[in-house]
């Protein structure tokens, strides 16, 4: 292991020493293995090469003041993970497995773990997948199970500084009864140009509208949407976005911290009427909108002049910092300790 400048560390790839596998086969998992090559051999005409048959997942660990590492929702991915094999008929991942191959792959590489004070932390990326050949399009009856992790930095350029995201209507993500709703690559395969051309006009990304009447927020190609107005917190309610663990999280401390949730339908025009907004996810944390232009019509919605976050997505950031950092307790059962 080379020395890693952790408190510059971007999001990107960085081999860890170990990761865990498991294969499904005959009807049945086998045992967790352990490797150290992050390579593997598969048959080519395996379903997840030619018919997206794989999702994956995206969640953390933290190292505390106190030394302790802290996984944050391991059950929560665990679930979505199994919601995303109904979707995409393949094998479903016992939660105890799943959450047995994370915490084995957190241990084996913990000195991958980021200290307290570089504010970066483990990331930790479970991927499932058809391994069985099938030409036909139909499911495939093996799969593979990988848990393989990495150290991170901010995913948006910046981290918790506020960025510019852009709304264009020329670009869908996923429709209204599509796979918007689960983890599967192909939602990501789908945002690739929209994304590319977001960052090429200079923005973060860009924000979806739903898809059939393009009337409201859905979400960007990595986060759900937030917006705060009059101690109020705001977020889509969509058929064709992500579930996010974040997001479901922040809804709770929201309402903690005195404010009205509201779980809705967001026009666009309503952008206008919020004071602070933000995207947020596992990888994005919070990362808080400068403004979101929208493209097609020429108009910018401003949710910070000075080029700093509001002091609401401020507050919610500390405080979910706090919990997954371990320096507040954890009343809500969402954190892991790596014993
Ligand atoms: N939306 C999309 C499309 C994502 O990829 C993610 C990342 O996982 C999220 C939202 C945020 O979800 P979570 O907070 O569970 O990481
Ligand atoms: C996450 O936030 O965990 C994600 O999966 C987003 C992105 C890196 C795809």
């Amino acid at each position: 292991m080379e020395n890693i400048d952790w408190s510059n560390l971007g999001f990107g790839y960085m081999k860890a020493d170990y990761n865990i596998r498991c294969k499904f086969s005959n009807g049945a998992w086998g045992e967790l293995e352990v490797h150290d090559n992050e390579y593997l051999s598969m048959h080519i005409s395996a379903t997840a090469l030619h018919y997206g048959q794989e999702s994956f997942e995206g969640l953390k660990a933290f190292r505390g003041k106190d030394g302790k590492i802290r996984i944050f929702r391991m059950k929560d991915n665990a679930l979505r993970m199994q919601d995303s094999s109904v979707g995409t008929l393949m094998a479903k991942v016992p939660v105890e497995m799943f959450e047995e191959a994370v915490l084995k792959a957190v241990k084996l590489n913990e000195h991958y773990v980021p200290p307290y004070e570089s504010g970066a932390s483990l990331y930790i990326r479970p991927v499932l997948f058809g391994s069985g050949p099938q030409i036909g399009v139909r499911p495939a009856t093996e799969y593979m199970f990988i848990v393989f992790v990495l150290p991170v930095g901010p995913y948006f350029k910046g981290g918790f500084q506020t960025t510019p995201f852009v709304i264009m209507r020329e670009y869908d993500r996923s429709a209204p009864l599509g796979m918007g709703k689960y983890k599967v690559g192909g939602n990501y395969a789908a945002s690739l140009v929209a994304g590319q051309r977001s960052h090429e006009l200079g923005y973060s990304n860009i924000f979806y509208l739903d898809a059939r009447e393009k009337k409201y927020i859905d979400e960007c190609g990595a986060a759900n949407f937030f917006g705060i107005k009059s101690n109020t917190y705001v977020t889509p309610k969509s058929s064709s976005i992500l579930p996010s663990i974040t997001n479901k999280s922040l809804m709770v401390l929201a309402e903690e911290m005195g404010l009205t949730v509201e779980r809705r339908d967001v026009p666009v025009e309503e952008l206008s009427t919020f004071d602070e907004a933000g995207a947020c996810g596992t990888a994005a944390v919070i990362s808080p909108i400068e403004r979101i232009d929208d493209y097609d019509k020429n108009i910018s919605y401003i949710f910070s002049k000075d080029g700093k976050p509001g002091p609401i997505c401020e507050k919610l950031y500390h405080k979910l910092q706090a919990i997954q950092y371990g320096n507040e307790p954890d009343t809500h059962g969402w954190v892991t300790i790596v014993e």
